[in-house]
């Protein structure tokens, strides 16, 4: 199947032209001025007129939890429904992250999270390992892990008791990626301390979601941000910090690569579009329960800023959903038994098309680069996907800038029962979805298919970043 699509502004990362673009198959084959009509195009089984559109790639997610357990229950999208609601917001690939169990290895973490992606995912997909348990036997697995396409490993210095890696254990894994090229992925917020003002905060009989808020400073994020990064640097790594909310943890990230250190991060659409207030209002708000937390809003310009100097290379989700009515009312009466995490794989890009690009923050190019092709780059996916070139993988999507809609659980295809960003008005929208050269979303109507979705076997860091 040959399609066609003329008329466009193609926009890369690099650069914006008025250009048609010719798919064979899966690939794109041609990008270039005047295609309609010429020997190359022509037999094109099908013409697509992307005039006034943005013609970009498709969006790439590289933080994801589809069916997480977590908190005593599970994050309720599947690989079959997050996928899907992710390509109804232009998102065409997600890493999520498998889970090691402790005690058991690596490797049957993730043959339980590849078999809830296979035959079910509706995009590409891959995955980042969490390590529960740094020992001789998973330092080992690790390299293994790499050869087979899964190139980053998470760990944590939060949630004690659950995943949270003592200093020495991430410095051993750390040790282990600089021998195998893989990247570490670190949640840094400091458990510990939390974990002491969080139960001070209970004991004084403030157990409202809102205090979940209250209890994770924001310098425990930047402490333990400067940590992890001075321990990548006594490895001689790079280091990712994931969902960076504040400006604390920016700071030291932006410091450590004004010092040449190989700090590289992402934050969330959560962290520049709501905050702390969102968290008030009782137990509504544990909506917005999450970790980090959301900030107060005088964060949000820092973030931006951190976006527009690339101290910030990538916005990621951190897709979590829970249902408010069932799943987070676990944490009725004590605000740490709330499942932490959000839904938003389908928000993403319009959200920061809307705030970004029409808000006047970053360009185009920018936003396509922080959705697309950064993601693709840090991951090892260059070449192949977050780019609209010949060679690379026909995941694109006919964007209209000009389009409206209002965000809301009553159209969302996420499958939880609200939307954070509930009467938004957002500019910018998806028309066309295609994925490896299939159309899957058109108009708002789905035409892909569960199981469509390949694993990504991705390069390593080292390849790319240092
Ligand atoms: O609240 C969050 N972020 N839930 C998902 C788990 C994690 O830490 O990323
Ligand atoms: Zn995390
Ligand atoms: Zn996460």
């Amino acid at each position: 199947m040959r399609t066609l699509i003329t008329n466009g502004t193609v926009v890369n990362a690099d650069l914006s032209a008025a250009a048609d673009v010719l798919i064979d198959g899966e690939k794109i084959v041609a990008v270039g001025r005047g295609l309609a009509g010429s020997d190359l195009a022509a037999g094109a089984e099908r013409t697509v007129d992307a005039s006034g559109k943005y013609v970009i790639p498709g969006a790439i997610d590289v933080h994801t939890h589809m069916e997480l357990p977590f908190g005593g229950t599970f994050a309720k999208d599947t690989f079959e429904t997050g996928t899907r609601a992710a390509a109804f917001g232009g998102t065409t690939s997600i890493i999520d992250f498998a889970v090691q169990s402790k005690g058991a290895t690596l490797h049957a973490g993730l043959d339980t999270w590849m078999a809830k992606a296979q035959g079910n995912a509706c995009t590409d997909y891959g995955f980042h390992m969490i390590i529960s348990d740094v020992n001789d036997a998973t330092l080992a697995e690790m390299d293994q892990l790499v050869a087979e396409g899964i190139t980053d490993f998470k760990l944590f210095t939060a949630y004690p008791g659950v995943f949270l890696s003592d200093d020495g254990s991430i410095f051993r894994a750390m040790q282990q990626t600089e021998k195998n090229g893989g990247l570490i992925m670190m949640h840094a917020e400091n458990g510990l301390a939390i974990d002491i003002v969080a139960g001070q905060l209970a004991a004084a009989g403030k157990t409202d979601p809102y205090y979940h808020g209250v209890a994770r400073y924001p310098i425990f994020e930047g402490e333990a941000s400067n940590r992890v990064i001075r321990l990548a640097e006594a490895a001689h790594v790079p280091v990712y910090i994931v969902h960076l909310s504040s400006r604390d943890a920016l700071e030291e990230v932006r410091a450590a690569r004004d010092r040449g250190s190989m700090a590289f991060a992402e934050t969330c659409p959560q962290y520049l579009f709501l905050s702390l207030d969102d968290m008030g209002n009782g137990f509504n708000g544990a909506k917005f329960v999450c970790s980090p937390p959301l900030r107060p809003k005088d964060h949000w310009e820092s973030l931006w800023q951190g976006l527009v100097k690339d101290d910030l290379q990538v916005v990621s989700t951190d897709h979590c959903p829970f249902d408010f009515e069932t799943q987070k009312q676990l944490g009725v009466g004590d605000f740490r038994k709330v499942p932490n995490g959000l839904p938003g794989v389908e928000d993403r890009v319009d959200l920061l098309h809307d705030g970004g690009v029409v808000g006047g923050r970053i360009t185009r190019e920018r936003w396509v680069e922080i959705v697309s092709a950064a993601p693709a780059r840090m991951f090892g996916l260059s070449g192949v996907k977050g780019v609209v070139a010949p060679g690379a993988d026909a995941d694109i999507v006919i964007y209209d800038p000009a389009r409206r809609h209002t965000i809301s659980a009553r159209t969302h295809h996420m499958d939880v029962d609200y939307s954070c960003y509930e009467g938004r008005p957002v500019v910018g929208g998806s028309d066309i979805v295609m994925s490896r050269g299939r159309v899957i979303v058109e108009d708002g109507d789905w035409k892909g298919e569960k199981g469509w979705g390949k694993f990504m076997k991705r390069r390593t860091a080292r390849e790319y970043l240092v």
